[in-house]
């Protein structure tokens, strides 16, 4: 890959400057001045240092969130966005969101630059199972249980939500599995049963947990083994 590819990939700055530094002596590949920005590297490899800073090559770009409360689930909005919560550093890059959030749900949320996997995540054919853990007002009572399994109509009945699973924790707070995403959708099957949604935060997608460390706000790159998770998910309950 030719040198000034590799450093405007991760945005560090355009090929037209890289260029023209260059020229000044600041490009060093494995330490030997390079003038000349066509010049070929192996961006996995070879040590490039510009403008006397490491240039660490990606393709793609991997964040889990744990979105607070008050914030928007979107790359562009006039509210605060989760977008607004990244540093500088990421700022320059193109996120796509898998699997928004309302305003009030806390939780996991993945940003990434692979438009791919994000598609593949939130596609409904691939039956992508979130797990929630839910505050209701009310108690909750067996049949909730039975009625998450045989799917739920919501949207005044016309539609029928696909199986779902409620895990009891306690008189007021449950699990519950979803594997598609529509519009409010937990809150609306709670409504469906005569109950309300007070506290609502997303614990996992697919086989990936929210990482427990991350305090409402804070987010990290995925690792390597979560990148290979996500790409090669598989069903990880049966309801
Ligand atoms: N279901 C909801 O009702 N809200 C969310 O934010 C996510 C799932």
């Amino acid at each position: 890959m030719r040198v000034d590819k590799m450093i405007s990939a991760v945005k560090v700055d355009s090929r037209k400057n890289i260029k023209k530094n260059a020229k000044k002596g600041e490009l060093i590949v494995n330490g030997e001045i390079i003038k000349d920005s066509s010049y070929k590297v192996d961006p996995y490899k070879d040590e490039v240092i510009y403008m006397g800073e490491y240039v660490e090559y990606f393709e793609n770009l991997y964040i889990m969130m744990n979105k607070p409360k008050g914030v928007i689930s979107s790359t562009n909005d006039l509210e605060t966005t989760v977008i607004d919560l990244l540093d500088y550093f990421y700022q320059r890059f193109d996120f796509n969101l898998a699997g928004r959030l309302d305003k009030d749900t806390t939780g996991l949320i993945i940003l990434s630059t692979d438009g791919k996997l994000i598609h593949e995540i939130i596609s409904p054919n691939k039956d992508i199972y979130k797990k929630y853990e839910v505050l209701l007002k009310n108690k909750i009572v067996d049949e909730d249980v039975d009625r998450f399994k045989e799917g739920i109509e919501i949207k005044d009945g016309n539609y029928i939500t696909k199986p779902a699973k409620l895990e009891v924790i306690d008189d007021n707070r449950c699990y519950v599995y979803i594997s598609e995403g529509k519009f409010h959708q937990v809150k609306n099957m709670f409504k469906a049963l005569s109950n309300e949604v007070l506290e609502l935060k997303r614990l996992q997608i697919g086989q990936l947990e929210l990482d427990p460390l991350l305090k409402e706000g804070e987010y990290r790159e995925l690792s390597e083994y979560e990148i290979d998770m996500l790409k090669n998910n598989q069903h990880n309950f049966h309801i």
